[in-house]
């Protein structure tokens, strides 16, 4: 589809409401250079860097060339507002993986580093570091936890999860973190965020998103004690840990990215799976497990169904800690993969797309849309518009106009074409090649202990190394049934494409 008149009559026929420009403007025209401001918040317009992570710190912790590089197209992208750059643990045992980013005495060198090329390169795309905002996510992965070795899971559970316990293999006397535990970690994040404000990151985002810790929490309603059951109960781990940010980083913003809305966990259909080849994705069964009470932002009696009303007290409830800023994501990787980045091909430990992948973005920007008009005051930065291609231009400043977000955030795009907005808004043609066509490469390397990158289009990953062991990888298991993603040089068959 070349025109956004075609790209309109799709969503026309699709039944999806996606505010969409008929051409991208550039210049003072365009909403997204108008600058967005709130009480001691300046941010020069309106393109957010989404938090992307690469699998490719050092064992201790700290950044490589390619994060540095990474963190240098961020720059490059004239995006005033940097959401994070990555998700950065507080702690080794909080480690996603082994090469995630550690925030610690030891890494505070290479992060300083990080923060230092990223501006250099902002500067040299908009000729100046003004109304440039950055901030560090502070994560711990909970439930998701690798430190040590990428094929070795070492959960730190709040509790336990029917489904995901199970898909897991935790034993029955599998222990889950006690209140202890709990309260050092939320003493790593104030030390990690003491760091933060000391290397001159504007604000934190406390994380609470995509399945891992502080997202975990908030479902914890069968989890006994001060971190459990009532709202203030599962919502203490964000008060203490902001409390403790205030008084040891006074000064330094908080933010969160929060995933809004959720669903029961989702896997490949089992009668539409052939030859080790995953069928579209399914929900699981929910059967003796109503009311559902194992996720957050999700109806009690449909945990297929969004439910935002606890959604909207956790927005009052930042807004009285007085945290304006809030990126709004939604389920997880790990087990809602279409929920959370709608894309065309999945990766490999995915399945097939069981919705038009336009409806997961439009349903991640109504969802914003709705929060927004709640909560004026606050400053909403909006996820998942990479897989809009070439009319990400033209529903970002559209979206931006009409009210739907403040700002838009650019995830897998960034890892292709980091200058995707600021090229339409110095007026120049969107070079095709580098367009995200959600290969899910960037997924697919990591699960496969590779780098992530955008293999199929950036050349500097598709000239590496790992590319050739990725195409190995991704052979086998075509060889094996199993759907390896398509890339530019290898097209998608009809079965995966529809
Ligand atoms: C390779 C990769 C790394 C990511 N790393 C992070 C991360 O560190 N922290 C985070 O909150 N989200 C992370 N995400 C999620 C993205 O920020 C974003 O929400 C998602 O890709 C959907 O937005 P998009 O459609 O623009 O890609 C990652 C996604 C991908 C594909």
């Amino acid at each position: 589809m070349h025109d956004a008149k075609r790209f309109r009559e799709h969503l026309r026929l699709l039944g999806v409401d996606i505010p969409c420009d008929e051409e991208p403007l550039a210049g003072v025209d365009s909403p997204l250079v108008q600058p967005l401001t709130r009480p001691g918040i300046a941010i020069g317009n309106r393109i957010a860097v989404q938090p992307m992570e690469g699998w490719d710190g050092t064992p201790d912790g700290q950044p490589t060339d390619r994060t540095f590089r990474r963190w240098h197209r961020f720059g490059q992208s004239g995006a005033k507002l940097i959401w994070g750059g990555e998700a950065v643990a507080v702690s080794h045992a909080g480690r996603a993986n082994p090469n995630q980013l550690v925030i610690a005495p030891h890494t505070l060198k290479g992060l300083a580093g990080l923060r230092a090329a990223l501006i250099a390169a902002h500067r040299e795309t908009t000729g100046s570091e003004e109304k440039l905002l950055i901030g560090l996510q502070l994560t711990h992965s909970g439930r998701f936890c690798r430190p040590n070795r990428k094929d070795k899971a070492e959960p730190r559970i709040v509790y336990r999860h029917p489904i995901l316990d199970r898909r897991m293999g935790l034993s029955a006397d599998f222990s889950v973190l006690t209140d202890s535990e709990i309260d050092a970690i939320v003493e790593d994040f104030h030390r990690a965020a003491h760091h933060a404000r000391e290397l001159g990151f504007d604000f934190v985002d406390v994380k609470h998103c995509h399945g891992y810790l502080g997202h975990e929490f908030l479902s914890a309603h069968e989890r006994p004690g001060t971190y459990g059951g009532s709202f203030e109960n599962r919502t203490r781990f964000l008060q203490d840990i902001v409390a403790g940010i205030r008084r040891d980083a006074p000064g330094l913003g908080v933010a969160v990215r929060l995933s809004a809305f959720d669903s029961i966990p989702f896997r490949p259909d089992p009668l539409l799976s052939h030859a080790g080849k995953p069928g579209p994705g399914i929900p699981e069964s929910a059967e003796g497990l109503i009311p559902y009470r194992w996720g957050f932002g999700v109806s009690a009696n449909q945990p297929t169904e969004m439910d935002i009303g606890e959604t909207e007290r956790f927005l009052a409830l930042l807004r009285k800690l007085d945290i304006l800023l809030v990126n709004v994501t939604a389920g997880s990787p790990y087990y809602n993969p279409h929920i959370q980045r709608p894309a065309l091909y999945p990766p490999s430990d995915g399945y097939l797309p069981p919705e038009d992948p336009l409806l997961g973005v439009a349903r991640q920007m109504r969802v914003v849309e709705q929060l927004r008009r709640k909560f004026p005051e606050m400053i909403f930065v909006g996820s998942a518009y990479s897989y809009l291609q070439e009319f990400l231009p033209h529903v970002a400043q559209a979206a931006v106009r009409e009210g739907w977000t403040d700002a838009v955030g650019l995830g897998r795009v960034m890892l292709s074409y980091p200058e995707v907005l600021w090229d339409a808004l110095e007026g120049k043609p969107m070079p095709r090649k580098h367009i995200c066509r959600t290969f899910s490469d960037c997924t697919t390397a990591p699960r496969h202990g590779l780098p992530s990158g955008c293999y199929p289009l950036d050349s500097y990953y598709k000239n590496s190394p790992e590319a050739a062991t990725l195409k190995t990888v991704k052979e086998k298991q075509s060889a094996m049934g199993v759907v390896a993603n398509a890339g530019p040089d290898r097209p998608a068959t009809r079965e995966v494409a529809e």
